[in-house]
């Protein structure tokens, strides 16, 4: 009886592959819309199709991918988006082209500080932003965000543009904790100990440190690891060697982490096969694996990160929503261009 169910089926399967062979070989992917380089994702990616049988297809970019799923429409193949940061989490929902996925499994395995309210968008991993300073010039072994507008530090601040998406995400972070007013002060303040105009990339401060032109710098917690490792610019080895991490307000309310996330598309055509991605990239496993591949943290603070980033420091992530701080995503923005953040210090 039993084989002769299963004899049935394999001859229904057989028929509906025969007759629409391209309907059942599309259902068993998942399409990966990514910014995430496919060579990094790939033992992830391989781990998750020999649990599930689902093959996995990606599509690297290193810029537009949102903007893509936008003007594809309708016929996007996009079901999953692997990005990062909470400013473009948050505008992959207000663009319209994600939609909520209602998961118990990954309501399990994500606190709720960063994951969508909404459930359009969910972290997988947290990268701190933190101060690199130098080993030389900087005696403390501790910082907060607010001391950085201490005159102390006047003419040794570097950091990226003040309208970066990371940069957004702390000042978002400090309006939230404490309002408008008291961070305009605050920003005018780390703006007057800049000690040049806002410029270049997360690294490229480092590199400043290293040559002299200032002791501590804004920056993302896994570029120590990029420059730590790189055979290709190997002198980005002397720049993270030249420098420390200090994890600002570890003592008190914790230290500023943005997000390494993802989406379910509008329009995925695979819906059931982006829901199981989206949980296994929720598990414990996956957090470890996709954080190493990067240098970041899992969002579960019971998942150890990998050697290097833990041999840092400990992070204690500020327990703020991201959700909060995308809500102050545009205030900071219109903060930084009111005190002409990017203009650089007074001379
Ligand atoms: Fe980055």
């Amino acid at each position: 009886m039993n084989f002769l169910i299963k004899t049935s089926l394999k001859i229904l399967t057989l028929t509906l592959s025969t007759l629409n062979p391209i309907a059942s070989f599309a259902d068993n992917f998942v399409n990966i819309y990514s910014y995430r380089q496919p060579a990094l994702l790939k033992p992830l990616l391989d781990a998750f199709t020999v649990q599930t049988g689902v093959n996995t297809r990606i599509l690297f970019a290193k810029k537009g991918l949102g903007q893509r799923i936008n003007s594809e429409g309708e016929n996007s193949p996009a079901d999953v988006l692997l990005t990062v940061d909470i400013g473009r989490l948050e505008a992959a929902k207000t663009q319209g082209i994600t939609q909520p996925v209602y998961s118990d499994i990954i309501v399990a395995n994500i606190p709720p500080q960063y994951r969508d309210p909404d459930n359009h968008w969910f972290g997988v991993t947290t990268r701190a932003r933190i101060i690199y300073a130098s080993k030389e010039r900087v005696q403390q072994d501790s910082i907060t965000y607010e001391e950085l507008a201490d005159p102390k530090w006047k003419g040794r601040i570097c950091t990226r543009s003040g309208q970066h998406v990371y940069s957004i995400g702390l000042i978002a972070s400090m309006v939230a904790h404490f309002g408008e007013t008291k961070t305009t002060k605050w920003l005018k303040g780390v703006k007057n100990n800049l000690a040049r105009k806002p410029t270049g990339n997360d690294r490229s401060q480092v590199k400043a440190i290293y040559s002299g032109e200032c002791d501590i710098a804004l920056g993302n917690t896994y570029y120590m690891g990029k420059m730590q490792t790189n055979t290709k610019e190997p002198e980005q080895k002397k720049w993270a060697s030249s420098v420390k991490l200090l994890f600002p307000n570890a003592k008190d309310r914790g230290t500023h982490v943005n997000l390494s996330g993802m989406v379910m598309a509008k329009y995925a055509p695979h819906i059931e096969n982006a829901k199981k991605l989206m949980e296994f990239l929720s598990s414990a496993k996956a957090q470890h694996v996709y954080g190493s591949a990067n240098y970041e943290y899992p969002v579960n603070p019971d998942i150890a990160a990998d050697e290097r980033t833990s041999s840092w420091g400990i992070l204690k992530a500020d327990s703020l929503s991201l959700s909060d701080i995308a809500k102050n995503r545009k205030t900071a923005s219109e903060l930084v261009d009111k005190i002409g953040f990017d203009n650089g210090p007074l001379l």
